[in-house]
């Protein structure tokens, strides 16, 4: 139905896949009935549903969760110590906007902990699993929604929290991040891609205000896409929209870029 070609055996991990538009990338990878797709969720009972739901949509089989909290280093650690076997592909998808600022247990702001740690300690955590089954591939979920991104003040310590400031700064992050790991992975042929999904209606786009016009099948459709497609592993660093490549200005300022990944590695 997808239409996209794996042509073997892949494991692919997926980040949020309790959320709209990462169910929707869960289910249209287990669509081709030849990737194995392990769902990492917080909520214990909406994982057991959505593996449910994937595999009775795609029988496939092969679908499956892990209990990780993403705005915690030590909880993706573990998850990344107790993975067994190769890892193909990694979507980094879940994102959290709370309309109030809040922090972890460990007094990170839960925007910057999530949506923009939790792709960096995931992404640092499974590189040796992606590094042992390559060529292998990372996919950032970012946003055309990007900007306002205070290196000095990532936390909301200083200025007012919005939460769509907060928000629109995190993918910001995500697009820059995306340049720093992509340099770093390179030699070991792991492409990390960062894309804009589509506007989909989602607790995370409802609180930001709006009403996404897209489905989640279509919101899924790119990063799919780049899990998948050939142009995927052969690009590495570049940021998509519309299952196409498009220049990004926050990848180019790479001083920025390599003082955000250092203050990233200092959480
Ligand atoms: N919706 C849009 O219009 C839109 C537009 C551009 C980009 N995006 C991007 O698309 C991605 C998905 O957004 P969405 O609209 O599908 O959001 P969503 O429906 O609100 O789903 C968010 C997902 O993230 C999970 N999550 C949040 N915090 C977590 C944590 N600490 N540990 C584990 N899982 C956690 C949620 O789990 P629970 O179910 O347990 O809460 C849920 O599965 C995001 O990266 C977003 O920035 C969305």
């Amino acid at each position: 139905m997808w239409g996209y070609e794996i042509t073997m055996h892949q494991v692919t991990l997926v980040t949020g896949a309790t959320g709209a538009i990462g169910k929707a990338i869960a289910q249209g990878l287990a669509q081709s009935g030849v990737c194995q797709v392990v769902l990492a969720c917080r909520n214990e009972e909406k994982a057991r549903r959505a593996v449910w739901d994937i595999s009775q949509a795609t029988g496939n089989n092969q679908v499956r969760y892990e209990l990780v909290d993403l705005s915690r280093h030590l909880s993706i650690q573990a998850l990344a110590e107790r993975w067994r076997g190769p890892l193909d592909i990694l979507v980094n998808n879940a994102a959290v906007t709370p309309r109030g600022r809040q922090e972890t247990p460990e007094g990170i702001e839960v925007q910057f902990a999530t949506n923009v740690l939790g792709y960096f300690w995931m992404t640092q955590a499974f590189t040796e699993h992606l590094r042992q089954s390559s060529p292998a591939r990372v996919v950032n979920v970012a946003s055309y929604w990007a900007g306002d991104l205070d290196l000095t003040d990532l936390e909301f310590k200083r200025r007012r929290y919005r939460n769509g400031t907060a928000y629109r700064q995190s993918k910001q992050a995500n697009r820059m991040l995306t340049v720093a790991l992509a340099e770093r992975l390179r030699s070991f042929d792991v492409s990390v891609n960062a894309c804009h999904p589509g506007d989909v209606n989602s607790r995370l786009s409802n609180n930001l205000g709006f009403r996404g016009h897209d489905t989640p099948e279509e919101g899924a459709t790119t990063p799919v896409w780049l899990a998948t497609s050939p142009v995927g592993q052969k690009v590495t660093g570049q940021y998509f929209e519309h299952m196409r490549e498009v220049r990004c200005r926050f990848g180019e300022d790479k001083t920025a870029v390599e003082r955000l990944y250092e203050v990233c590695l200092s959480f």
